[in-house]
């Protein structure tokens, strides 16, 4: 289908997106409620974020139960197992929603909806729309065309237009909040299907992100975390710099108080880098999340990964000597193609090398499009489970070394708001990027206080203010 950018009679400028154009409300929500279910990464967090604003300045309304929704959107990733699948059984649960309200409709958004697009219509009548990672800013107007012309729209165009010009467009910002730095990523890892569902590489400017940074602040946010697939290959389409530039920059221009950052990706991770993380330690914290896959240099060179096996410990050992006290955590695949009993046995003494405090593990799913999808050699399931359960025994037996230290120590503690589970408990984290629990009053969110450690857990610890 034909998109018009300027259906609702704003013209975009040349080279920008929609959103930058359209600033005051249309009444296309009449007060109606949208409630949005979100899975993946935290870019599809902030994305969910983002399509909330849109659809607010349009007068939709948030709600948190479908069962009262005139929107359900299913904002999707691909990245592992039988996404598809699950999406379509998702929207099948709420068959007796539309049988209830002849005005609800559905749609999907997200890496699924930019994978499959207009395919996903002909999956399920009950499905209404369908759109990508590069037109939520169109939501306002497909709603539109969906509701008030009765249609069935897939939009799932990508926008390859020069550069990356969005805002941050964030509702009521918590105390901490996400930005987005780049969008895509052009390093092909070849089990990832994120460069298909996200695009080419861009970065947004740098002076863009610093004011973006200011505004939050001015906003009452306390914390930010700059989002990209790769953030180490951040780079400010004027020239104006790089990633090391850009924490510089925010750290030094800014009242942020805290500044966090994911993903790094080992191969782009520098000495720049890490002189940055020691520079300006209390506003970056004790933490690197630093996937490396595997353990094994034969099946990073076939993950097209970019690094050996040896590079990635000398890097570790590069930032552990200039920072001792840094917690480090990881992503492993398990069944890669062609992973044998040595390749696992030497991710399992890489990670006892590191000594990781959280190693997020999965099982190699093979993903259209990608490079691996069509390597011979595929692991069995039955070995796939076996060796996530060695990582997760391995990971249980050096977890309480990895948390006792954490026990009587005193961080200083970003309040951010009630706990997920306790609304009477409130929750932050350790400068090591460990949630924390503890007893306290409401209006301490927002700011830094002194918790110190009472009980430590490999999730989670308890605290007390002091
Ligand atoms: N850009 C990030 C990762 C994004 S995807 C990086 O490069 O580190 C998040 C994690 O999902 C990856 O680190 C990887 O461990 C996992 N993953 C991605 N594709 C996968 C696949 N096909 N099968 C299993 N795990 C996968
Ligand atoms: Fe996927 Fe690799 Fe890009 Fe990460 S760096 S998003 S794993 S292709
Ligand atoms: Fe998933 Fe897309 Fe993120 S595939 S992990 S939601 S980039």
């Amino acid at each position: 289908m034909k998109h018009s950018n300027n259906r609702v009679g704003a013209t975009p400028k040349p080279g920008r997106r929609y959103s930058d154009a359209v600033q005051s409300p249309y009444n296309i929500g009449r007060g109606d409620l949208v409630y949005v279910t979100t899975y993946g990464c935290q870019m599809n967090d902030h994305d969910t974020e983002r399509m909330l604003y849109q659809l607010e300045l349009n007068q939709f309304l948030q709600t948190q139960d479908p069962s009262e929704a005139d929107v359900i959107i299913i904002n999707s990733c691909s990245v592992r197992e039988k996404p598809v699948h699950k999406v379509m059984s998702e929207i099948g649960t709420y068959r007796p929603l539309k049988a209830k309200n002849p005005k609800l409709k559905i749609g999907i958004g997200g890496c699924v909806g930019q994978q499959e697009g207009k395919n996903l219509l002909a999956k399920s009548r009950l499905l209404d729309f369908v759109f990508g990672t590069d037109t939520i800013d169109s939501l306002p107007q497909i709603l539109q065309e969906v509701r008030d012309q009765n249609k069935r729209v897939a939009l799932t165009s990508m926008d390859h237009r020069g550069t990356y010009e969005i805002s941050t467009l964030i509702r009521n910002p918590k105390v901490s909040s996400f930005v987005t730095i780049t969008k895509g990523c052009d390093n092909f890892c070849s089990f990832c299907i994120v460069p298909f569902t996200r695009g080419r590489e861009k970065s947004r400017l740098l002076s863009e992100l610093v004011t973006d940074v200011k505004v939050l602040v001015e906003r009452g946010v306390k914390e930010v975390t700059l989002l990209g697939q790769n953030v180490n290959s951040y780079k400010s389409p004027d020239g104006s710099g790089g990633f090391g530039d850009l924490l510089r920059a925010i750290c030094d221009e800014t009242q942020i108080k805290r500044l966090r950052f994911t993903t790094s990706h080992p191969k782009d991770f520098d000495d720049d880098l890490i002189e940055i993380l020691v520079n300006y330690r209390e506003k970056l914290g004790d933490f690197v999340h630093l996937p490396v896959q595997s353990g094994s240099s034969q099946i990073l060179e076939r993950m097209n990964r970019g690094y050996t096996r040896e590079e990635y410990l000398e890097k570790v050992n590069r930032l552990k000597n200039k920072m001792p006290h840094v917690a480090l955590s990881t992503d492993i695949i398990v069944g890669f193609p062609g992973e044998t009993d040595e390749d696992f046995a030497q991710t399992l003494s890489l990670i006892e090398t590191v000594g990781y405090e959280n190693v997020y593990a999965f099982k190699y799913s093979p993903r259209p499009f990608t490079k691996a999808l069509k390597y011979s050699e595929q692991v069995s399931e039955v070995i796939k489970d076996k060796r996530l359960q060695e990582i997760n025994d391995l990971q249980e037996r050096l977890a309480p070394t990895a948390i006792e230290k954490y026990h009587g120590q005193i961080f200083p503690v970003l309040v951010e708001g009630p706990s997920r589970t306790n609304q009477n408990i409130l929750t932050g984290r350790t400068t090591h990027n460990k949630v924390i629990n503890f007893d306290g009053k409401m209006d301490l969110i927002g700011h830094i206080i002194p918790i110190k450690v009472i009980k430590a857990q490999q999730f989670s610890l308890r605290g007390e203010v002091v």
